[in-house]
């Protein structure tokens, strides 16, 4: 399905449904005339309308009508109360695209009372900032025409790729979680300049900016992490001496058991 002349509801217009509207507009995928965002909240409507010109309503069924491509961007509890009044509007002529963590394809089709053609997405918070990383997996009834569509869409705000559905919990925990991760080890650095006696205003922008060039370094260069971190690494020399202690204290262990934990808990959520 090409997006022109397509319009795209958008259920829930909170941090990503914002995120992925400012991305499509951005990229100019699609015209402000081609969104509607519909949410339970009056003000978050009347700031969307205002910034990106799109149509607002607080009436899920009648977006979904007026809609070729939903996307479901309400939160994982929410999304019960957001399906069931949609039955009757669910035909297998639109594509429902769903971002909501741990809430498997089987259960939207159920809730929407069949065949109904969905997309299910594990999308990670850096699509706030354009830098997204998202799986796709379909259902029963979505076709490879409509992965492409949600590509076309989730592009907007970062790379995607393909996967099946069982994987989306290993997904979750690698990608989904991830930036937790990462925050987390910039805190961990923030501390140890400290520690080694930086005061922590410099200790902090020295992390960040340390962390974003060695992201951007990573992505730009198309090397791999390990051979940049061997350039980095030279014998006898300081890093060596740090990567040694990470190494004596199983680091590398560390993080496949935290994502292991991460996956478990991420098909006790989803009952998969
Ligand atoms: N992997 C990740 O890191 C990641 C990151 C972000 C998001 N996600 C997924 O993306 C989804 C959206 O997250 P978010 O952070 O954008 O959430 P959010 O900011 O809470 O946005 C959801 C919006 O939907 C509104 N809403 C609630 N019930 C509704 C209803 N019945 N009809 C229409 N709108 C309704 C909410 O209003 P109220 O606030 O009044 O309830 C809120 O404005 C979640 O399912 C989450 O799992 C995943």
């Amino acid at each position: 399905m090409s997006l022109k002349n397509k319009t795209i509801a958008f259920l829930g217009a909170g941090n990503m449904g914002e995120a992925l509207i400012r991305g499509l507009l951005t990229a100019k995928t699609i015209m402000p005339s081609q969104i509607i965002a519909a949410d339970v909240r009056p003000e978050r409507l009347g700031d969307l309308a205002k910034t990106f010109g799109i149509r607002t309503m607080n009436d899920n069924v009648k977006a979904v009508a007026d809609a070729d491509i939903v996307l479901l961007a309400v939160k994982p509890q929410q999304m019960s109360a957001v399906l069931a009044p949609l039955e009757s509007a669910a035909t297998v002529r639109k594509l429902f695209i769903s971002i909501a963590a741990g809430v498997t394809t089987a259960r939207i089709e159920g809730e929407l009372g069949g065949k109904v053609r969905v997309v299910r997405v594990m999308p990670n918070t850096p699509a706030l900032v354009g830098a997204g990383a998202a799986a796709l997996a379909k259902g029963a009834y979505a076709t490879e025409d409509d992965l492409a569509t949600a590509e076309s869409i989730l592009g907007a705000v970062g790379i995607t790729v393909r996967v099946e559905e069982r994987l989306i919990d290993a997904v979750t925990a690698l990608s989904g979680s991830g930036p937790a991760y990462v925050f987390y080890v910039t805190e961990a650095m923030i501390k140890g300049g400290v520690a080694a006696g930086l005061d922590e205003a410099l200790a902090k922008k020295l992390a960040i900016q340390t962390v974003y060039g060695a992201a951007k370094l990573l992505v730009e260069s198309g090397e791999e992490p390990e051979s940049l971190r061997r350039k980095v690494t030279s014998p006898g020399g300081t890093t060596e001496a740090a990567l040694k202690v990470m190494s004596e204290r199983k680091l590398v262990e560390i993080f496949a058991e935290a994502i292991k934990a991460a996956e478990q808990r991420s098909r006790e959520l989803s009952g998969s």
